[in-house]
């Protein structure tokens, strides 16, 4: 395990988008795995800058989303989708049939689960996963429980899950119940996993989930088990890794 901590977000922002960039620099065809909230936004905007210059092209890179809210219409402002088209999608040359992305208004959610499933096992493997971590200890929406599913599946998001994603809506009661995630077991299958953390709020959390006991009710302490898990602090996150 590689740990990073940076004094300010600029930092923080410019190394995550190098790894990226570095990885498609040397593998065009690159698999990434993308996650939504508000930690990878900063460095999605790199992203788009080090594409306006013309340092990176994403015309050959396929990417898989981490997950996508049951029951929210894709154009919703604040569906996974939409966040995707607005911080990164919109503004680079990553073809729209190479991005996949849960989706959450599928008739039948097991059907699409095994649907995405298959996807991803068609493209091999996912190169570089990256991951925000939830309060909980939550990576994509694989909420702590007694056990963990390998593959996507549908989740039932824990309140504090909910509470948490509640400032992106008008009201908790907008935020919707249910998630389609990739699972634990997919995540883990990557080559790569770049976990991104920020904050005093989640400075224990990130702790405990790298550094305490593995256990499925802390979803993110699996990470531990990874032969290639790098990891992104901004100075609050990580002041308790001294
Ligand atoms: C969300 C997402 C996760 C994200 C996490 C943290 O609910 N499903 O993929 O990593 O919670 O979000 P944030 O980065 O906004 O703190």
């Amino acid at each position: 395990m590689n740990i990073h901590t940076f004094a300010n977000q600029q930092e923080l922002n410019e190394a995550g988008a190098g790894i990226i960039i570095g990885l498609i620099q040397t593998k065009p065809d690159a698999v990434l795995g993308l996650a939504t909230g508000g930690t990878p936004v900063g460095i999605y905007e790199e992203l788009v800058k080090s594409y306006n210059k013309g340092r990176v092209s994403f015309k050959s890179v396929t990417s898989f989303n981490l997950d996508e809210y049951v029951g929210l219409p894709e154009d919703h402002q604040e569906s996974y989708h939409t966040y995707m088209k607005h911080h990164l999608f919109a503004h680079i040359d990553l073809p729209a049939e190479q991005i996949h992305i849960p989706d959450g208004n599928a008739a039948d959610a097991e059907e699409e689960c095994n649907r995405y499933n298959r996807e991803i096992e068609k493209a091999k493997q996912i190169d570089l996963q990256i991951l925000g971590l939830g309060h909980n200890g939550h990576i994509g929406f694989n909420e702590p429980d007694q056990s963990l599913v390998s593959g996507t599946h549908l989740v039932e998001l824990q309140p504090e899950t909910r509470e948490a994603n509640a400032r992106f809506f008008d009201s908790i009661d907008d935020v919707p119940t249910q998630a389609l995630t990739m699972g634990v077991g997919t995540i883990l299958k990557a080559k790569t996993i770049l976990l991104i953390v920020r904050g005093a709020d989640k400075a224990e959390i990130v702790h405990r989930a790298l550094t305490g006991p593995i256990t499925t009710e802390l979803p993110a302490s699996l990470l531990q088990t990874h032969p290639n898990l790098v990891v992104l602090l901004d100075a609050e996150a990580g002041r308790l890794f001294v």
